[in-house]
């Protein structure tokens, strides 16, 4: 596989098989990641893996967690504007259209945005913290970090599907991995196996056309 087609092939996996993944290879597949690029080198993820037993007993966890949440950071900001609207919106739209989740019912959306904290049944996944010293420029890093993961997991014949979704769960994910108060959380990333089967894993979204976010200077 070249970087085009894992590049093409990427998408986010919203059902996977149960298949296990071995820690060796996710191990491999974070080394090879750190080759990223960050300003100063300096390297600012912070990555807890959960995989095999560690995942039943993450679920199990979760599930018994009963003290209320307060989100990790504001996932979008508020009044979103144009274009950003109308992509967020759309991609909502060709998702449950495909699931055959109705405009109006609700709880068939909050259902599935619930299969967000099972990782969409991933047997696998890790959750990438940052030091909260850290500003926007090393923010960009851990994206950039994540996406090197996503190219080489495609290499690898493996799926992902990034998840800021745990950003609403935030006190239970730190208490479970026991990062330090130093530490704030990004993001999951489900890893796994995609699911051929499933309706949900042919979602292809759209891109905005290339003219309306580059333009080039000629002076
Ligand atoms: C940092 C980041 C966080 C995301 N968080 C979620 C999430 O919590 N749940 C989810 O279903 N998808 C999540 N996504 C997936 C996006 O919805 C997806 O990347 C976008 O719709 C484009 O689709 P594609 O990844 O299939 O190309 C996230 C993507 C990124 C980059």
């Amino acid at each position: 596989m070249d970087v085009s087609e894992a590049v093409d092939s990427r998408l986010s996996v919203r059902e996977f098989l149960k298949n296990p993944v071995d820690d060796a290879l996710i191990k491999e597949l974070l080394e090879k990641s750190a080759r990223s690029a960050s300003g100063g080198n300096l390297q600012p993820w912070k990555i807890y893996v959960i995989n095999n037993e560690t995942m039943c007993s993450f679920l199990k966890f979760q599930e018994e967690w009963s003290e209320p949440e307060t989100p990790a950071y504001a996932i979008y900001p508020e009044n979103l504007k144009e274009p950003y609207k109308t992509s967020r919106f759309e991609v909502g739209v060709q998702m449950y259209s495909i699931l055959d989740i109705g405009r109006e019912d609700k709880e068939g959306r909050f259902k599935q945005m619930l299969r967000n904290f099972e990782f969409f049944g991933a047997p696998a996944a890790f959750f990438c913290f940052v030091d909260r010293q850290m500003g926007t420029p090393q923010w960009s890093d851990l994206g950039m970090f994540l996406q090197t993961f996503m190219l080489l997991a495609r290499e690898a014949g493996l799926d992902t599907c990034p998840q800021e979704a745990w950003a609403m769960k935030q006190e239970s994910v730190t208490a479970f991995v026991e990062a330090p108060d130093e530490e704030m959380l990004f993001c999951g990333m489900a890893i796994g196996y995609r699911d051929p089967e499933a309706p949900i894993n042919d979602l292809r979204t759209d891109r905005r056309a290339i003219d309306t976010w580059t333009k080039f200077i000629k002076k």
